[in-house]
């Protein structure tokens, strides 16, 4: 059966906001080399509109994380389901997330990469929701939009794997 979907954030809102961001990015990271990792699957709008944005030299990398658990809730029990292809020794990471809800896989796969010797690391994430964090260490560096306790699809983001191709981002009612 299709769920009823209220739109949170519409298309044109969340492009102006990647813009916002990655202008910031743009500035931070003058005069060095980016290495975008993708989280799968939710990352990857968020990560093509965003580079699509980015002056600096970018690289970029995929990962798919897996944390066992319902459609809508994460267990913190993460595993890696597909990893990097290249190492990350030198390069300054950004992680880029679709949404961090309790930090769980943030904070696993933060750990996991900070081994790998990059010369630095920061996360950007379309969406927050706060109050939901369990891991209080997990420091967001970008956020787009921080967002109340609802779940959202869209924009990479899914419910039972559909919604992801949504333009904008919206809430679904039950
Ligand atoms: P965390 O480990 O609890 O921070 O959960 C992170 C992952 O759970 C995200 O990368 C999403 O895949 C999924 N998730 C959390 N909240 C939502 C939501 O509102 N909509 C869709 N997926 C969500
Ligand atoms: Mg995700």
């Amino acid at each position: 059966m299709a769920e009823r979907i209220r739109e949170l954030l519409s298309e044109e809102a969340v492009n102006r906001r990647i813009s916002e961001v990655a202008d910031q990015i743009n500035r931070d990271y003058a005069g060095k080399e980016i290495h975008l990792i993708c989280v799968l699957k939710g990352g990857v709008f968020f990560t093509c509109e965003l580079s699509k944005r980015l002056t600096i030299p970018v690289s970029m990398d995929f990962m798919s994380v897996s944390s066992y658990g319902d459609d809508t809730k994460s267990s913190g029990v993460v595993r890696i389901v597909k990893d990097l292809d290249e190492p990350l020794a030198g390069k300054h990471v950004l992680i880029v997330e679709d949404i961090i809800d309790s930090g769980r896989t943030l904070s696993y796969l933060i750990e996991v990469l900070r081994h790998r010797g990059p010369e630095s690391i920061r996360l950007c994430t379309l969406l927050d929701k706060p109050e939901r964090r369990v891991k209080k260490q997990v420091k967001v560096d970008y956020t787009c939009f921080t967002i109340p306790d609802e779940f959202v699809v869209g924009y990479g983001l899914d419910y039972a794997q559909k919604y992801r191709n949504l333009p904008y981002i919206g809430v679904v009612e039950q």
